[in-house]
């Protein structure tokens, strides 16, 4: 069974919280599964993460872009694609939808091109499954901590907006694999709902390998 499921959403809307529950799920079931973070999953990514997350790193929105995508690089080629080519499960933490929605929305580059940058270097990697967590921008800076905040959730409230707007239409023009989950709703409602999601996928593609 290989199945590459992405979590997408603004900061803090309960990606992770969602991620290790459901990778706990499958566990227990039986699957094999790796969860990973975007950036980060090579020992390379998590220095590229740490260069991008840095508050006092001013970064051009290109070189940004492109560390991005670099990271993604050597996490789909060295990680992701051998763990799907074994049969492993793989959910990961924010993919490409997140640079269409941070770069090409909050940033203003072209989306187009980032379409593109996202097809080469994902190697034209497209998760089967999305689960977009949506939360308004007050739920978000509710569950913030000041004193934690990294170089994106310190941006300000317009930029945070657009990056929301571009979730939204994401989860509309790639509505073939993106489930819009409501991210206020409670930790567990929210995570029955994705199994359930789940199931019927599983055994869709069950379906397809007997
Ligand atoms: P993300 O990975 O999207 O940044 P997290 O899963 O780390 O989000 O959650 C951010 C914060 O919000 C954490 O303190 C977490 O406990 C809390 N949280 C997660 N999901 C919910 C929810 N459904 N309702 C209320 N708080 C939540
Ligand atoms: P992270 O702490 O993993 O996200 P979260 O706060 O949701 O748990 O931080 C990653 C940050 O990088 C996040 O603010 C979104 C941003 N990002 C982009 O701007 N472009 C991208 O392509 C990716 C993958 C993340």
């Amino acid at each position: 069974m290989t199945m590459f499921i992405t979590f997408e959403g603004i900061d803090l809307a309960g990606k992770s919280t969602q991620v290790q529950l459901l990778s706990e799920y499958l566990m227990k079931k039986g699957y094999r599964v790796v969860t990973l973070r975007e950036p980060g999953g090579t020992e390379v990514s998590e220095k590229i993460r740490s260069i991008l997350l840095e508050p006092e790193n001013q970064l051009n929105p290109f070189s940004e872009l492109f560390l991005f995508e670099a990271a993604r690089s050597e996490i789909v080629s060295k990680v992701i694609k051998p763990l799907l080519q074994q049969g492993t499960l793989v959910i990961c933490d924010r993919f490409w939808d997140s640079t269409i929605a941070y770069q090409g929305y909050g940033r203003q580059l072209p989306i187009d091109f980032i379409e593109k940058c996202n097809y080469y270097a994902s190697e034209g990697l497209e998760p089967d499954l999305t689960f977009f967590l949506d939360i308004s921008l007050d739920a978000m800076f509710q569950r913030m901590e000041v004193k934690s905040a990294d170089r994106f959730e310190s941006e300000n409230r317009d930029f945070l907006s657009r990056v929301m707007d571009g979730f939204r239409e994401l989860a509309k023009r790639y509505n073939y694999r993106t489930y819009i989950i409501n991210g206020a709703d409670s930790i567990e409602n929210i995570h029955k709902q994705i199994v359930e999601i789940i199931e019927n996928k599983l055994s869709e593609k069950d379906g397809e390998t007997t």
